[in-house]
């Protein structure tokens, strides 16, 4: 298959694009489109054909439910039976934006989006070229990461390109994503309502707007216990992650470096821009100070990939500190970490 690539400049949607686009979601076919946080895979979310076709492109287990994305709050009356008044509040706070809601699923809602569960998880995108396309396609759009099973999720059409080119329709490019890691997933069914996964809006600004948020037990535990551990957001480079913090931290990035360096791999830190200075004679990139978590957060996914194009073997990871979204980074970087 030939993957058409669709370029839309954000800041002057041309709808005759997305209406192209629309179409092909339309068709059953999968279009690659921008959000604020990566690249999603998307399809039409109530076509049990075309969402098969996202399993598959990916290489995704069906067990894994996928996120249904709306632009228009009614329709999240339409796919969820059940909105309890704290969804409706975190909403209007966070919509649109990277916060997604797990409810009660509708009738309307088919077993393939959401793995035989009785829950959808769905959310607003906050980009434009994602809420047209939406609107355009008149369906709700499922849409995982656009990126291989387990792989780095991808914040450029590039990035998409590189894991899907050849297996997808339609690639939207719409540039760089803001805000680099994927939103936060909410189950608003338990009270109080549970993290599931760390993400773009902060348990810190949930917590402003509804007081009490639970942390799923993997998530509080720092996904320590070894069970819970799966290889996710992997690079294809090993990747090490030293958590210790401060000048041990650099000690310990710097003995692993001279390791592996000794065997004669590739090796590349990620550093904190801060520590960059600590690093010469080593290979490293910068992922941003280590006070602007926002910034870092951004250049995550962009920079383990930047490794994997150059050939690194090794890459060593500076851990970032726990808070705001320091703690959606670290989740990746560990899953990241894990053993593949
Ligand atoms: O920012 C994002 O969320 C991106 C963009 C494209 O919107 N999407 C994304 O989708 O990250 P995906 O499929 O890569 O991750 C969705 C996560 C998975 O961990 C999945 O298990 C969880 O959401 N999830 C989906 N439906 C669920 C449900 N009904 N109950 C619990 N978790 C669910
Ligand atoms: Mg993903």
């Amino acid at each position: 298959m030939k993957t058409i690539i669709l370029e839309i400049n954000p800041q002057k949607i041309d709808l005759a694009k997305i209406k192209i686009a629309a179409e092909e979601i339309k068709k059953s076919n999968l279009v690659a489109f921008p959000t604020e946080t990566v690249y999603g895979l998307g399809a039409d979310a109530l076509n049990d054909k075309a969402v098969a076709k996202i399993f598959q492109a990916k290489g995704r287990p069906f067990n894994d439910p996928l996120i249904a994305h709306i632009a228009d709050i009614k329709e999240l009356y339409r796919l969820s039976r059940k909105v309890p008044s704290v969804a409706l509040k975190l909403a209007k706070a966070f919509w649109p934006g990277p916060l997604t809601l797990v409810l009660k699923k509708s009738e309307l809602v088919s077993g393939i989006v959401t793995a035989g569960l009785d829950t959808i998880a769905v959310r607003m995108p906050a980009d434009d070229i994602a809420l047209s396309l939406i609107r355009e396609a008149k369906t709700p759009i499922a849409a995982p990461s656009a990126n291989l099973f387990g792989r780095t999720s991808p914040t450029t059409a590039q990035h998409v390109a590189d894991d899907l080119g050849g297996k997808i329709k339609m690639i939207i490019d719409g540039g760089k994503t803001k805000v680099g890691v994927e939103s936060t997933v909410l189950d608003v069914t338990v009270e109080p309502v549970q993290v599931l996964r760390a993400g773009g809006i902060s348990v810190e600004k949930l917590k402003e707007v509804v007081g009490q948020v639970k942390i799923s037990k993997e998530l509080e535990e720092g996904f320590r216990s070894p069970g819970m551990l799966n290889s996710h957001y992997s690079p294809r480079a090993k990747l090490i992650l030293v958590e210790k913090k401060g000048d041990a931290q650099v000690e310990e990035v710097r003995r692993l470096a001279s390791k592996y360096i000794a065997q004669e791999l590739k090796v590349g830190i990620m550093a904190k821009e801060e520590n960059q200075n600590k690093y010469n004679g080593f290979e490293f990139k910068v992922i941003g100070k280590g006070s602007e978590l926002d910034v870092c957060a951004t250049n995550l996914f962009s920079t383990l990939r930047s490794f994997d194009k150059e050939g690194f073997e090794i890459i060593i990871a500076e851990g970032l500190e726990e808070h705001d979204l320091g703690l959606a980074i670290m989740e990746r970087l560990r899953k990241a970490a894990a053993p593949k």
